[in-house]
């Protein structure tokens, strides 16, 4: 059998994580864990944690750390995951993210899918997501630039990051993606 994949894809809001995290997972038969899919699911089925999550994800808030990473703890200690690996979407956000996620899993690599602000602001205004007000994109936004956008250097120090350039159609950033995936996974 091989070796799990674990893979983090960090970048702003609208940069098409979800749209390749299900591409990825399919190809290379990986859970795909997105925390906002997750959040939105509870939200859906009415459980307490969803109904408190929409109040922050409206206004383009994160939800505090403690409660997501109990969340991501607890799907990556699902079989799947734990056998076959992961993609990691909209997880860590915050630096006390990354550092509890160390303490959950190895990681074999980092990317970040990157895409200009004023070209996701487009992409997301198209989208029409509930959350997609431009008070709550800019919000999201401003967000990422603060509390995400260190994370670059976090994994960058460890060697783990790679840069891939999100602009382009949907089979080109997939193409893109698969390449840097199989050149840090090589089948041994
Ligand atoms: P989340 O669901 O993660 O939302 P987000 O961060 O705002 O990111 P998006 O899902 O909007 O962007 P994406 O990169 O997935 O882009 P997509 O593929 O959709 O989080 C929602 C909320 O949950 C947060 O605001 C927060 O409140 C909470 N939350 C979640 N995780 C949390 C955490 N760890 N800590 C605290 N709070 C947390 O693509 C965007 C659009 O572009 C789509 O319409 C797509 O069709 C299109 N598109 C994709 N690729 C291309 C392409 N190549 N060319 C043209 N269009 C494209
Ligand atoms: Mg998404």
């Amino acid at each position: 059998m091989s070796e799990p994949i674990r893979l983090v894809i960090l970048g702003r809001q609208g940069s098409g994580k979800g749209t390749q995290g299900v591409r990825l997972a399919e190809a290379y038969d990986i859970a795909h864990v997105s925390t906002g899919d997750m959040l939105r699911a509870a939200t859906a089925a009415g459980t307490p944690m969803g109904l408190e999550a929409k109040v922050f994800m409206d206004r383009g808030d994160l939800l505090p750390d403690d409660v997501m990473q109990g969340v991501v703890a607890e799907r990556l200690d699902q079989d799947d995951a734990s056998t076959n690996g992961f993609l990691l979407d909209g997880f860590p956000r915050t630096v006390g993210q990354a550092k509890a996620l160390a303490d959950m899993a190895p990681l074999d690599l980092v990317i970040d899918l990157d895409v200009p602000r004023e070209m996701v602001i487009e992409r997301m205004a198209a989208r029409g997501r509930v959350d997609d007000t431009p008070e709550a994109i800019a919000r999201r936004l401003d967000l990422y630039d603060e509390q995400t956008r260190p994370l670059l250097d976090f994994y960058g120090d460890q060697g783990l990051l790679v840069t891939v350039d999100g602009v382009g159609t949907e089979d080109e950033v997939e193409g893109r993606l698969r390449a840097v995936i199989d050149a840090a996974h090589q089948p041994s």
